[in-house]
């Protein structure tokens, strides 16, 4: 599988520098794009919404969401306002190196860090999904940050992690596609502070209101949660005593996730050190 997937992604890198793209004539690699986005919850942050949250009807990823204090790209194919005149290793690059094709710097909280760690293949599947939906014209304006971006070193491929390790894979889904501990880790320097991964303490507003704090996600809090408990948090936002988790993770995108990935993502959450 995962030469198959390399040797299929080495293609498209030729394709790319003829500046077409057929990544979004295969299906299957459109389907695949498809569910990593929504697990991922891209237009969470890229589809605008309206003041209930609700998203904007005919403006799926067109950007012009709040978030950060930035406002979020058009990543729709448009050519002049979204980025259908982009190579597919110009995406690749904005995705996985934070680096647009005229040399700025995409800015969190787009999540870079941990997109980084995107495998080719999936790379792949993601750009061929947005070459897929609609061209939407929305022209975006490019706030300043006051966040500055923290450089890391660039990527130029990333294996496909090993799907018979569920603690790997489940890291994969958890961390590199849904980034759960982009919300749930404190920050140090700009970057989630690795001494205490999912440990909490982020303030979020809630879609309809209201300041929330995420909780910390180790075992130091849910060791005495069952796995259904833990699943149930994430993809109905219920709590093991039946209370409901304010509206800021995207319990119906995370109900999406396949079973199998599910499992894997509590089986590595259980490993992830207890922190405080
Ligand atoms: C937490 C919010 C958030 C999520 C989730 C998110 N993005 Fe972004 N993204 C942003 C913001 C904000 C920007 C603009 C950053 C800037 O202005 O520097 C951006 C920029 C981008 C860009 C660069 C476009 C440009 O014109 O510079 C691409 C491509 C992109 N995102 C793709 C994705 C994809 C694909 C996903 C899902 C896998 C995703 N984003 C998930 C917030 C998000
Ligand atoms: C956009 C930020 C954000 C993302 C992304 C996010 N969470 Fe959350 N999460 C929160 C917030 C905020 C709460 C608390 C809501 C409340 O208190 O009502 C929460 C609550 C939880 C809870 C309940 C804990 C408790 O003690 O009540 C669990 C479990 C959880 N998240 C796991 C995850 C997992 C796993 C992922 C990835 C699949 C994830 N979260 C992604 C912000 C986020």
């Amino acid at each position: 599988m995962g030469l198959f997937a390399f040797g299929r992604f080495a293609v498209v890198g030729a394709l790319a520098l003829v500046g077409a793209s057929a990544l979004a004539q295969d299906a299957s690699l459109v389907e695949r794009g498809r569910y990593l986005a929504t697990i991922g919850i891209c237009d969470s942050c890229h589809t605008p919404q309206d003041a209930q949250g609700a998203p904007l009807k005919g403006m799926e990823l067109a950007g012009g969401h709040r978030v950060g204090g930035l406002l979020s790209s058009n990543i729709t194919p448009d050519e002049e306002t979204g980025i259908g005149a982009w190579t597919d290793q110009q995406i690749i690059d904005a995705i996985r190196n934070g680096k647009r094709p005229n040399g700025e710097t995409v800015r969190p909280p787009m999540g870079v860090f941990f997109y980084r760690n995107i495998s080719d293949a999936d790379m792949a599947a993601i750009v061929a999904y947005l070459r897929s939906v609609p061209a939407v014209r929305n022209r975006v304006e490019r706030l300043e940050s006051r966040v500055p971006a923290t450089a890391l070193a660039p990527v130029q491929t990333v294996s496909a992690p090993d799907r018979s390790d569920k603690r790997d894979y489940g890291k994969y889904i958890g961390e590199t596609i849904a980034h759960c501990y982009q919300c749930h880790t404190p920050r140090k320097d700009g970057l989630p502070d690795a001494a205490r991964w999912g440990a909490g303490g982020n303030a979020y507003t809630a879609r309809g209101g209201g300041q929330v704090t995420a909780p910390n996600i180790t075992q130091t809090n849910l060791a005495s949660w069952t796995d259904e408990q833990v699943k149930q948090a994430i993809t109905k936002g219920v709590r093991p005593d039946g209370s409901t988790l304010a509206a800021v993770m995207d319990f119906d995108r995370y109900a999406r996730f396949s079973a199998g990935d599910l499992d894997a993502l509590v089986a590595y959450m259980r490993t992830v050190p207890a922190a405080n």
